[in-house]
């Protein structure tokens, strides 16, 4: 055993004693990260293509990210929302560019850009009719792990548990434009969908479905928010994932690829949606802070110099047809996802496996479910690493063919 296993045992052992079980780990530490490649603690490389689960969506350690924060970091750390903070009014104008927006709402995750979300369907819906709080949800959906988040979570695995839930959640199944259509009433305050299902597998939604929605909410009412946590910052292609489906959400949820690794999140609303909160409603002492708005509005400035929604789209492209070719040569059942958001549903339950795999080989996937793989690459990524990925993907699937 050498010394860096050695180092490892000692933080597993560290973890078993005074870290919650909220995760499985692999056996794995990441010291340092480059473009879309990590290094673990023995020196070995491997190319990620899960990237912190899409968060470093400008690669690990992009220069300009690094700078941004180190700058930042030694002139001012922290004030607090009751001051003008100058990065927070740039990522504010930059997201609200880029998402066709008017106000944004700065917190520290997805799942408080979602509560946000929730809170202002909910204020402007009581404000009309008191009973007008029903929020409706789509099956296999995820928003989050906080209890409002939570609520909007339709998948028993990670409600049973902690119910009682926030009540007036009404959950439609995926993709049935009639079956929301016939779900949403003058109740319904907001309708929270994802355009990409991203913890259920990479399931794209259909455009009819997002459309039944945003006529469901002009018919009764209500916002249609669209949370874009995964699917936005230019990971399938477009900006946001709504504008390639071209129907306009009144809120969007954005989180992940914004703080190029560090924690910061968005709530996005045009219109009367952007008005709701007022002083008092809502407030974070963290969010919107001078150092992780440091750290976004350069992540938001390569993705926009660097046109990362267009390698996303091309290196997407290239990618899928590889996946595409691996599919059928091991007789697997479907690549689905846009961009650089994609997966492989498989013909066996042996995902896991074919992710062990690949990361003793150097690649880093997930495995999500028993039969999917799910990629999503740093969208800066090249040709070469999508050759290398798909060499050591074919290797994977080859041994548990
Ligand atoms: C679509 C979606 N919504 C919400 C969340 C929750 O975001 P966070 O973990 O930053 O709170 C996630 C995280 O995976 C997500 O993919």
């Amino acid at each position: 055993m050498n010394t860096t296993q050695t180092e490892l045992d000692h933080t597993i052992e560290l973890y078993q004693q005074h870290v919650m079980t909220t995760y499985g780990r692999a056996r794995v530490e990441f010291e340092r990260g480059e473009g879309a490649y990590l290094w673990d603690s023995e020196g070995r490389r491997y190319l990620d293509f899960l990237v912190g689960i899409g968060v470093n969506g400008v690669g690990h350690c992009h220069p300009a990210v690094v700078e941004a924060i180190q700058k930042q970091a030694a002139r001012l750390i922290h004030t607090s929302n009751l001051y003008y903070i100058a990065q927070q009014a740039e990522v504010a104008e930059i997201l609200c560019r880029q998402a066709g927006m008017d106000k944004v709402f700065l917190c520290n995750s997805g799942t408080e850009a979602n509560e946000a979300a929730i809170k202002i369907c909910r204020k402007r819906g009581r404000a009309m009719r008191p009973d007008k709080t029903v929020l409706i949800v789509a099956e296999g959906s995820f928003h989050g792990r906080s209890y409002g988040a939570l609520s909007l979570t339709a998948q028993e695995k990670y409600q049973t548990p902690f119910a009682p839930l926030v009540p007036d959640v009404r959950i439609v199944p995926w993709n049935d434009p009639q079956a929301l259509w016939d779900a949403v009433d003058d109740r319904a305050c907001g309708i929270f969908l994802e355009p990409i299902q991203g913890e259920m597998g990479v399931r794209p939604a259909s455009v009819e479905f997002l459309q039944s929605a945003r006529q469901a909410a002009d018919e009764h009412a209500a916002l249609l928010v669209f949370d874009e946590i995964q699917t936005g910052c230019g990971r399938t292609g477009d900006y946001f994932a709504y504008q390639g489906y071209g129907v306009i959400p009144d809120i969007i949820s954005i989180a992940k690829a914004m703080g190029g690794g560090v924690p910061i999140g968005a709530c996005a609303a045009r219109g009367e949606a952007a008005e709701i909160l007022q002083p008092g409603d809502h407030g974070t002492t963290y969010g919107g802070g001078p150092l992780a708005c440091s750290a976004a509005a350069a992540a938001l400035r390569v993705i926009e110099n660097e046109d990362l929604p267009g390698n996303a789209r091309r290196m997407g492209a290239t990618f899928r047809e590889g996946l595409e070719a691996l599919r059928s040569k091991f007789g697997h059942l479907e690549v689905r996802g846009r961009g650089l958001m994609l997966a492989m549903v498989l013909a066996k339950p042996v995902a896991k496996d074919v992710a062990g795999l690949a990361l003793e080989d150097g690649l880093i996937i997930n495995a999500i479910g028993a039969d999917v793989l799910r990629f999503l690459p740093p969208l800066i990524i090249t040709q070469e690493h999508v050759t290398e990925a798909l060499q050591k993907l074919n290797c994977a699937l080859e041994s548990v063919a």
